[in-house]
């Protein structure tokens, strides 16, 4: 089903509220340019500003079969208690289940609770999520601007049938129609987000400079790049009043106590920067620029270490692998891969 861009807020509302199983097809074609427009399919850098540029993927994500698997996410590999970067976890656990513990502990998931996913690529976090946390989600709504990717969610969550809900479109034109949510995951997405590029601080385009007012956010007096997605989003969210959960790699890492260690030649406090990835670049996110967002906005804001919420083996085993990069067997060589991954990945609660 196609419709309009100006009739999909009211469609949103509607398939909310009647809960019905319902593949809503946003045309993103009708306002941005198809794949024949000039900028084809893939991941597009165009000038803003004459100063800026600005990085998308959004063709990517509507036009290109999507591999996760070559991008690396932390919830693909915990996708499954038998996934092989378990071998760093205390008990065998799916990313989603551990998302689920990490919710309830927070007090973000109640009972009966409607969860909105946005931007859910193979269905993994929803499937751990819903097998460990069932009684608790009533109904489970995925928003995602990817066809071949809301496709493999389908098959990953048809276990669920009707209590799973599919709307393809692009959640900066959906959020604010968005309704009967109780809580918003993002996971693992903002870095997709459009984001401004080489910034000159004494000629910032105007949604830069009005975000950099706004929040009195810190910025560099060398050329930098903006997070402008990933700040409109958590801006939306924050006017939904809904609370959320959003985690993705940053620049601004924090190091959980415990693991001290793996702050070894990291910068803590950076600027976004680019990660090159198949035909098209994210951007690692700024954290404290969204907090500063959120709290501006009024809202309770928490934020750690991915760690926080993926329990990993005690002891010293880690710790010593990870100081003398002893990769001398291949579960070393894993359990570097993975500590290495994700000690620069964070989590924000909005509530
Ligand atoms: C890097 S993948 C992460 C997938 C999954 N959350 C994970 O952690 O493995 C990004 C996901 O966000 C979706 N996405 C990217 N931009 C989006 C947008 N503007 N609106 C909705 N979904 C988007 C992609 O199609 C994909 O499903």
């Amino acid at each position: 089903m196609q419709l309009p861009y100006n009739k999909s807020a009211t469609l949103l509302k509607l398939i909310l509220y009647t809960g019905k199983i319902f593949m809503y097809r946003f045309d993103p074609m009708a306002i941005h340019g198809g794949p024949n427009s000039e900028e084809g399919p893939g991941a597009s850098s165009r000038v803003a500003h004459s100063a800026a540029g600005l990085n998308t993927t959004a063709d990517y994500h509507r036009f290109t079969p999507i591999d996760l698997m070559s991008e690396f996410t932390i919830c693909e590999s915990f996708s499954d208690p038998a996934s092989p970067y378990g071998i760093i976890l205390e008990k065998p656990s799916s990313y989603g289940a551990m998302v689920g513990d990490f919710l309830v502990r927070m007090g973000l998931l109640k009972d009966r609770s409607a969860v909105c996913e946005v931007g859910g690529g193979y269905g993994s976090l929803m499937h751990g999520l819903l097998g460990s946390q069932e009684t608790r989600i009533k109904r489970a709504y995925m928003v995602d601007l990817s066809l071949s990717l809301m496709k493999r969610q389908r098959d990953r969550l048809r276990p669920w049938g009707s209590r799973v809900t599919f709307i393809r479109g692009d959640i900066h034109e959906l959020l604010g129609a968005l309704a009967g949510i109780d809580l918003f995951i993002v996971n693992e997405v903002m870095g997709d987000l459009d984001t401004l590029t080489g910034i000159d601080p004494s000629h910032m385009p105007p949604e830069a400079d009005e975000l950099v007012r706004s929040y009195d956010l810190d910025i560099p007096d060398k050329p930098f790049n903006l997070n402008l997605g990933a700040l409109k989003l958590v801006e939306a969210v924050c006017r939904t009043g809904i609370p959320a959960l959003l985690t993705e790699h940053s620049c601004d890492p924090v190091i959980p106590d415990d693991m001290a260690y793996l702050a070894r030649d990291l910068d803590l406090d950076a600027c976004p920067r680019e990660i090159k990835l198949h035909r098209h670049s994210e951007y690692t996110i700024r954290f404290s620029h969204l907090v500063q967002v959120a709290r501006a906005h009024g809202r309770t804001v928490g934020t750690g270490a991915l760690l926080d919420l993926i329990p990993v083996k005690k002891g010293r085993s880690l710790e010593t692998i990870f100081r003398l990069r002893a990769c001398d067997t291949h579960d070393h060589e894993i359990i570097y891969e993975i500590l290495d991954h994700i000690r620069e990945y964070r989590w924000l609660t909005i509530s």
